[in-house]
């Protein structure tokens, strides 16, 4: 059992439904072991400015069901650099800080990654919409997006219908395309395209839309994720080979707000317990991640060695056919 009495808590990178249920498990849990915990504010440039509050239960009542991050986020181009990252660590050394909780993507990571040479130890929640740190099954924050994706391009669909219009959706994902795949499966969207699987080649997208007009549809939905290319043009490509109108819905931040599902206020409530739990184990430097459905930890180092969430070709596969099958 570890000795610990004092942690700090962030959340950085893009921010992601999820992480204020993960942040209130960490107080709770901290809590009932007698861990004190000091909220970074900003992400790790507020490490670096040492902007930050004192979290008691009270001030994670009530936050289940909040989007965003109650602790602000950023991207730090700061702690990218050693001399600051020295910079952080003897700031929460100062401040008897004993270990460090960071919940965020494969930035987040690879940051507590470097950290480690400072002696720091931190352990990491994967929270980002994205669903790419490799090492997990699940990343906070990817059911909420995609059922608001989801939800979204529904509403794109009637407008599309009315009109007989194509429309080309471009959601979220960096360079995955988790959100498409899901959106555009449960939106029964005509073609989806994704980084993972692109070969460059728009007429795999035109020729389904003509084999749709052909079968007697009068409107289209193509989803593609933003990694891929440039919608505006996937669009013009559209209009050139078919000659159908069709038009270009970015989602953008809108698939990063809004109240966490319950899945995402589970597994962040999970998650942050879990990683508190790591902590009074007396274990250094680990991810939490889910494997099997199952809580699990690695490594830091060796995490982002493991690739075990490469998109699953037999969902790919079957998006294709149900595309194919659906009726006008
Ligand atoms: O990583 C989450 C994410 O929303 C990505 O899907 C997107 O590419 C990126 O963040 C946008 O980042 P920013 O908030 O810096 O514009």
């Amino acid at each position: 059992m570890s000795d610990i009495k004092k942690i700090a808590v962030l959340t950085s990178g893009g921010d992601a439904p999820g992480m204020n249920s993960a942040l209130r498990a960490v107080v709770f849990s901290a809590s009932q072991f007698g861990i004190g915990v000091t909220g970074i504010l900003r992400g790790y440039d507020g490490l670096l400015d040492w902007e930050t509050r004192e979290l008691a239960l009270d001030d994670v009542r009530n936050i289940n069901n909040q989007g965003g991050t109650i602790l602000y986020t950023s991207r730090s181009e700061r702690f990218l650099q050693p001399q600051y990252r020295k910079q952080a660590a003897e700031n929460l050394k100062r401040h008897g800080i004993d270990a460090l909780v960071a919940i965020g993507g494969d930035g987040t990571l690879r940051g507590a990654i470097a950290f480690q040479e400072e002696g720091i130890n931190t352990i990491c929640i994967p929270g980002t919409i994205d669903r790419d740190v490799s090492c997990t099954e699940y990343t906070l924050g990817f059911d909420t997006a995609a059922n608001t994706a989801t939800e979204a391009i529904d509403r794109i669909r009637d407008s599309s219908v009315s009109h007989g219009r194509c429309s080309v959706v471009e959601v979220m994902g960096r360079k995955r395309g988790y959100i498409a795949l899901w959106a555009g499966m449960a939106a029964s969207a005509d073609a989806i395209v994704l980084p993972e699987k692109w070969d460059g080649n728009f007429d795999s997208v035109t020729d389904t839309i003509k084999r749709r007009h052909a079968d007697g549809k009068n409107s289209y939905l193509v989803v593609v994720a933003e990694g891929v290319t440039d919608a505006p043009e996937l669009a013009e490509r559209i209009r050139e080979h078919t000659g159908i109108d069709s038009r270009v819905s970015v989602l953008g931040y809108v698939q990063r707000g809004g109240q966490p599902t319950a899945k995402d206020r589970m597994y962040g409530s999970l998650m942050g317990a879990f990683a508190i739990e790591l902590l009074h184990q007396g274990k250094e430097n680990r991810i939490v991640a889910i494997k099997n459905d199952l809580l699990v930890d690695y490594d830091l180092a060796e995490a982002v060695e493991i690739q075990n969430n490469q998109l699953d070709s037999f969902q790919y596969e079957l998006s294709l056919r149900l595309a194919e099958s659906i009726t006008p």
